[in-house]
């Protein structure tokens, strides 16, 4: 894949894994845009990455994203590149539940309705266009699900079933689908100091971009790298010993 000359919009680029990619992009000669939930911390972004043009937008949200799709068709028609990248992680018991359903579907909402919608919404702006690419951010918990996070678990798995039909669909119209899995990376993901033990951001937004690079289809570094191609007793395996700790 090309990574200069691009249009790209990066959902949750505000800072985490999304900034990483979206100063690589940029630093390629690429035009990027972010979008988060706040303000504020877009603001701090755009200091870092001036070039960078910022929105707000909470994507878990139905009619925020018709508003960012309407608004990115008017002021930067020429996106060709769709990076799915936001996800919140949520860590709880099953058996043990003190939250209203309202919290547990804001996670559907985040992790897997909002890719699945977004990119329904940009296929037909994508299409045609030179390079055009949605990059879908799954986990390599999509493949040997976290127990602590079962719902988190289960989107990525959707996103990542999702994504293999979506690059099967979309084929005829040139856009490239990529799946994104991450490793444990040390960002703020579901919360500040719970991922500290995850490889750095550079290293693991470096590993993505020669992936791109590359022209590979599906992404993963260290051990979700291995879990991309587990067979299935080698994924019991790995839950086991995931789970057991
Ligand atoms: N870090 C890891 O260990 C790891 C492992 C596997 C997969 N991943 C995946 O990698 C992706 C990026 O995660 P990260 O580690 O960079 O997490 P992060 O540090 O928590 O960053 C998430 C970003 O998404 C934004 N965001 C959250 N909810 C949003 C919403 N409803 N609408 C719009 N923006 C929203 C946040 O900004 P606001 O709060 O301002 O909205 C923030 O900029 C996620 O899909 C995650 O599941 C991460």
């Amino acid at each position: 894949m090309d990574l200069a000359g691009n249009t790209v919009l990066i959902t949750g680029g505000a800072s985490g894994i999304g900034f990483s990619i979206a100063e690589r992009f940029s630093a390629a000669g690429s035009k990027v845009i972010i979008c988060g939930r706040r303000e504020e911390q877009l603001r701090k972004a755009q200091q870092k990455l001036p070039s960078a043009h910022i929105r707000v937008c909470d994507v878990s949200i139905e009619s925020d994203r018709t508003a960012l799709h309407q608004w990115i068709a008017e002021e930067h028609p020429h996106i060709n590149m769709l990076v799915n990248n936001t996800g919140i992680q949520q860590r709880f018991d099953v058996t043990a539940i003190k939250e209203d359903w309202g919290y547990f579907q804001k996670e559907i909402q985040t992790n897997l309705e909002a890719p699945i919608h977004l990119s329904m919404l940009f296929i037909p702006l994508l299409a045609g266009k030179n390079n055009a690419a949605i990059v879908n951010v799954s986990s390599g918990l999509a493949f040997t699900p976290g127990a602590f996070a079962p719902i988190y678990s289960a989107t990525k798995a959707g996103l990542h079933s999702f994504t293999m039909s979506l690059r099967q669909q979309v084929a005829a119209q040139h856009i490239s689908v990529i799946e994104v899995a991450p490793p444990a990376v040390n960002s703020d993901l579901g919360g500040a100091g719970l991922h500290t033990f995850g490889v750095p951001l550079d290293e693991f937004a470096d590993a993505v971009f020669l992936g791109l690079a590359n022209g590979d289809m599906e992404i993963g570094y260290g051990t979700s790298q291995k879990a991309l191609r587990m067979s299935r007793d080698e994924i019991d395996e790995a839950f086991r010993r995931m789970n057991s700790r």
